[in-house]
């Protein structure tokens, strides 16, 4: 399948940042700015925000996404947030394997796996954060650890259930660093990881997965990025923040 026919997807990962009024605000100014995407725009935001974002983008193009869930229903896990109450308020993507998730809070791609699974399971769309660390990268084993990763978070997903799994590539020593991959860095690891889907599943699978770059990419390199042959759309930190930026990221997806 060539890359016109998978959905680009441009999404912003605002991670710690807007109060519920201050989301409300950026979003309706994000709102007109993208209401003629020709991708899909999605901006996972902090629980508390979720709410006011859903309220916000009501009747747009803009979907609303979670930053993580739990793999439990119900129960003591005092702090989390289960599928169902985010099924419940309307939130359809959720990020998972955030690389701060997984060097700050302990998330492991066997915690990753029991979010992706669960996720899938309430009808949630995951965005996979994959990537490695600069020290990985100097030593050479970037494709050793993507691949553990992939296969890891992925375990047990089922072909079907791949159709709504959205894999991030995002290299660590990229993420707020303002240090870009190089276009051709981001499409060969995209690549890779389209590849290992095609092993692990099949090429006809691995072709429709969306595969989106992330780490410091903003208005000025989204054209390059996104014209790489395996770079399907972009997960947005810094530069979601701001409106016309985030649409101008939109816009470059949308050609
Ligand atoms: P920045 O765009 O701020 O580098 O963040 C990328 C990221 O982590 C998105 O999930």
């Amino acid at each position: 399948m060539d890359k016109a026919k998978r959905k680009a997807v441009i999404a912003g990962n605002w991670k710690m940042n807007k109060t519920p009024k201050e989301a409300t605000a950026l979003l309706n100014a994000i709102t007109p700015l993208v209401k003629d995407a020709d991708c899909e725009v999605i901006a996972c935001v902090p629980y508390v925000d979720l709410a006011a974002a859903i309220e916000a983008t009501a009747g747009t193009n803009v979907k609303i996404g979670a930053e993580n869930c739990h793999w439990a229903e119900s129960g003591a896990f005092t702090g989390e947030i289960s599928t169902g109450m985010l099924k419940e308020i309307g939130v359809e993507y959720v990020v998972l394997g955030h690389s701060e998730r997984r060097q700050y809070f302990g998330e492991t791609d066997e915690t990753v796996n029991k979010r992706t699974k669960a996720a899938l399971a309430a009808g949630l769309k995951p965005i996979v954060c994959v990537g490695e660390l600069l020290w990985e990268r100097e030593c050479d084993i970037t494709e050793e650890v993507i691949a553990r990763q992939i296969k890891l978070d992925l375990w047990d997903v089922s072909e079907e259930e791949l159709k709504n799994v959205v894999i991030a590539y995002e290299p660590v020593w990229a993420i707020g660093t303002g240090k870009t991959a190089t276009a051709d860095q981001a499409e060969e690891v995209c690549a890779f990881i389209r590849a290992q889907l095609a092993k692990l599943y099949n090429q006809a699978a691995a072709d429709a997965v969306t595969i989106q770059y992330g780490g410091s990419m903003n208005d000025g390199n989204a054209d390059e990025l996104l014209s790489k042959t395996d770079v399907d759309g972009g997960l947005i930190g810094g530069a979601s923040l701001v409106a016309e930026k985030f649409a101008a990221i939109v816009a470059a997806a949308s050609k």
